[in-house]
């Protein structure tokens, strides 16, 4: 098993030890399977496995039942000795407890290190699907994408978003000329999605200092892979924010990995949970996108699996990029049923043992029925399998034990602290500012001239670019802050967001339109 992931025991008896090898473990997988079948110790004893491997892994913790992984697990536990009958079963000679090297996340901050992003790296389009926003808002949000672009206007957290539609409303007229009619309706109702996006937490997701992919990519001293764990209970109370936040992430691995075409073992291994939401009511063009994201970064040397009840949840085009399957148990109550686990059952190669359709019908709890890529990247023949128990605590780690996980992470206090630099929201307010004691300096003075110079002064203004009233105040402002702006910009331009000015294949994918 010294290039493979023990998965456990297939064959007569369970005696036949299964792998999932790791050359091909970036071809990408799938764990399936009722509720309480045993998805979740699947990921767990897999995430170990990685980790023992070498390999990172980053994975989400929906049910909070996962953290365990970061502590070992206990002869004194209920099913110890459940686990080693199982572990004996299958020839799991060294089968013993021990914890891992974990690293935990979380959007909200508080059950790990805060994990952000800008809103210039998620990009108009991702954006748009957090937002739900229709398809003339999604036009309004790529032209304020544009501008900020065009005006050297960081946007770093949805104050600035906010702060630029704004301007964008107010300049409307102005901007129809090279974009077209902008209604103030679309721009209100981006602003309230937004309001609702903030109310969810979705705020503490954008700002700096935004994750650093190599921070999600370490081995411990021991050469371990990290484990990676986002604390995902309370945010699968706004599952589009999950499902779009971690969309992000794996288009931003695959910007920003350089190609290793196929490796000895994975870079990173990322685990999908409850997948489904990812594709649910997802237009077309999403789906075509995250099916290209799978094909191509599997060059990247990233593995990813996904993880859901039913395989049906998956696009089709998708599903056949998943190599390596793990399916447990799925229910067959209602025709539907039977009919997806048929089909469900085809994607397989027989194993003339056994019918594979019988197999995923009837296999218990904690068992699967496996088919793993070989040699050359071929499907291996279906196996029923007993997957082994896991070695580190199975359940939620202790609250006090997961403080001192954070406390003494590789990463403990790099992001506990958001920074605000200056970015759309604070130069849009000063420019503002700046055009309102401009104008009032303008008008004192008109106020103190006499009264035929004010008279020429008007006609002179006149004859000039001046269009109406409300136009030549932003006019002005404009044409100064431009040039000004783009050397104040370049100079701004640190870490996360100047890198996303120049934007790699994935900036047509997933970031342009
Ligand atoms: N590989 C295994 N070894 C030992 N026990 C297992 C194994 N897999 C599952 N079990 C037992 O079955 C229980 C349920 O498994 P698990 O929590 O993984 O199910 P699940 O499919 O994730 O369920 P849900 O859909 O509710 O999240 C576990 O708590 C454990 O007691
Ligand atoms: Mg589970």
């Amino acid at each position: 098993m010294e290039d493979s992931v023990f998965i456990g025991g297939g064959g007569e008896n369970y005696a036949v030890k299964q792998g999932l090898t790791l050359k091909y473990a970036n071809r990408h997988g799938l764990v399936a399977g009722a509720t309480g079948t045993g998805k979740s110790v699947t990921l767990q004893i897999l995430a170990e496995g990685f980790s023992k491997a070498g390999v990172p892994v980053f994975l989400s913790d929906v049910k909070g039942d996962l953290s365990g992984i970061a502590a070992a697990g206990s002869k004194t536990f209920k099913l110890h000795q459940a686990f080693s009958d199982r572990a004996a079963k299958i020839g799991f000679d060294d089968y013993g407890y021990e914890a891992f090297p974990v690293t935990f996340w979380d959007l909200l901050g508080e059950q790990g290190h805060p994990v952000r992003t800008t809103v210039a790296e998620m990009g108009p389009l991702l954006l748009a699907r957090l937002l739900e926003l229709s398809e003339a808002q999604e036009g309004i949000l790529n032209i304020a994408f544009r501008l900020a672009d065009e005006q050297g206007l960081p946007l770093l957290d949805l104050k600035d978003l906010q702060a630029l539609l704004v301007w964008v409303g107010e300049n409307r007229k102005d901007l129809a000329l090279r974009y077209g009619a902008i209604s103030v309706a679309s721009v209100g109702a981006i602003q309230r999605r937004l309001l609702i996006l903030e109310n969810q937490g979705g705020a503490k997701l954008f700002g700096e200092p935004a994750l650093e992919l190599t921070d999600i990519m370490m081995t411990d001293a021991d050469g371990r892979g990290r484990i990676n764990i986002l604390a995902a209970d309370k945010l699968m109370g706004s599952p589009r924010l999950y499902a779009t936040f971690l969309l992000w992430l794996l288009s931003e691995l695959f910007e920003e990995l350089p190609e290793v075409g196929d490796p000895d073992k994975p870079k990173l291994v990322f685990f999908f949970d409850e997948a489904h939401l990812l594709f649910e009511d997802a237009p077309k063009a999403l789906v075509d996108k995250v099916e290209q994201v799978a094909r191509l970064i599997r060059s990247k040397g990233v593995g990813v699996y996904f993880i859901s009840q039913n395989p049906s949840d998956i696009p089709e085009d998708i599903l056949g990029q998943l190599g390596n399957r793990i399916q447990h148990a799925l229910r067959a109550f209602t025709a539907r049923d039977r009919k997806q686990l048929r089909l469900a059952a085809e994607t397989y190669r027989d194993n003339p043992r056994f019918s594979t359709e019988d197999a995923i019908r009837e296999v218990g709890v904690g068992e699967a029925v496996t088919s793993m890529l070989m040699k050359k990247g071929v499907p291996g023949i279906v196996e029923r399998t007993l997957i082994r128990p896991p070695s580190s605590k199975l359940g939620p780690i202790d609250p006090s034990d997961r403080k001192q996980v954070i406390n003494t992470s590789p990463v403990a206090g790099k992001y506990e602290t958001l920074k605000d630099r200056r970015s759309a929201y604070e130069i849009l307010k000063q420019r503002a500012e700046k055009a309102a004691s401009d104008a009032e300096a303008l008008e004192a003075q008109e106020e103190d001239m006499p009264a035929h110079e004010r008279e020429f002064n008007a006609g002179r203004r006149y004859s000039g670019t001046r269009v109406t009233r409300s136009t030549s105040r932003t006019t002005r402002k404009q044409d100064s802050f431009g040039e000004a702006m783009g050397k104040m910009f370049m100079k701004e331009l640190s870490g996360t967001t100047g890198r996303k000015l120049v934007r790699g294949i994935l900036g047509s994918l997933f970031k342009g339109r």
